[in-house]
């Protein structure tokens, strides 16, 4: 683009391409972010980065298990520097809804919406969860906690470009986990996915852990589809619909 450009006409362009739908300013060369120079920051952390280096799984359960609160636990989640993730996202995605209710979901990780919107399950997969939950009469901002829910995921951290988290990343983000589970204190978790069921049940093939309830971190837990899956293969909204139906069973004490 030509540098000399006139304000006027730079600015009559960009409300031209906001016009056409243009969100994000992309060049015309890709940046590697991790090689660009770190971005200054604000007052040294207590945790010494040595340590931190050395061993992240450590430092992050320590810093889990010290958070007394809900507030607490999300300063020690943004404080975090283990997880390179942290670098190339924009927003720390903690979670929505309301903590205290009944149920608790947890996704897997924040796609480009959630880390544009610094909240869970906000893009299309999240409007098919809000539908889907909606049909058994729950809604994230329900201000009765027996229909509400809370809502997070196994990484608060988009991975570029969508990619599946890797298991270093999990383990070293777990104890937050571990310990936003302690803190929400829901009865029930719905663990959405594969990645959510192999970080918190150890296992994977959502194919055959769907619709049985099982236990993670000592409550019982549904594994589900993911909303995203259902989205690529509506025929599957069948099964996730009798998962729903068990979810609610329970919640009215059946067994
Ligand atoms: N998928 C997830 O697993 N979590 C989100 O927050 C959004 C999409």
């Amino acid at each position: 683009m030509d540098s000399q450009m006139d304000y006027h006409s730079a600015k009559a362009l960009l409300a031209w391409q906001i016009e056409l739908g243009a969100t994000e300013a992309i060049g015309d060369r890709p940046i590697n972010r991790f090689e660009a120079p770190a971005p200054r920051r604000a007052a040294p952390v207590a945790t010494p980065a040595v340590a931190m280096a050395a061993d992240p799984v450590a430092a992050a359960r320590g810093a889990a298990a010290a958070a007394g609160d809900l507030a607490a636990l999300r300063e020690a989640m943004g404080a975090f520097e283990g997880c390179n993730l942290k670098h190339s996202a924009r927003s720390l995605v903690f979670a929505d809804g309301r903590p205290g209710a009944r149920v608790m979901v947890i996704g897997e990780a924040p796609g480009r919406d959630e880390d544009i919107q610094g909240k869970p399950f906000v893009g299309r997969a999240g409007q098919l969860l809000d539908r889907m939950f909606a049909a058994i009469g729950m809604d994230r901002a329900a201000p009765d906690l027996e229909a509400a829910l809370y809502i997070t995921n196994i990484l608060p951290w988009r991975p570029p470009q969508n990619r599946d988290p890797n298991p270093e990343e999990v383990a070293m983000m777990l104890p937050f986990v571990e310990r936003h589970v302690e803190l929400a204190a829901p009865d029930f978790l719905v663990l959405m996915g594969n990645h959510s069921c192999q970080a918190l049940l150890g296992r994977k093939g959502i194919t055959r852990l769907r619709g049985t309830w099982t236990q993670a971190l000592g409550r019982p837990a549904l594994p589900m589809f993911h909303p995203a899956y259902l989205l690529r293969t509506p025929s599957a909204k069948r099964a996730a619909w009798h998962d729903l139906l068990m979810l609610q069973a329970r919640m009215r004490g059946a067994p």
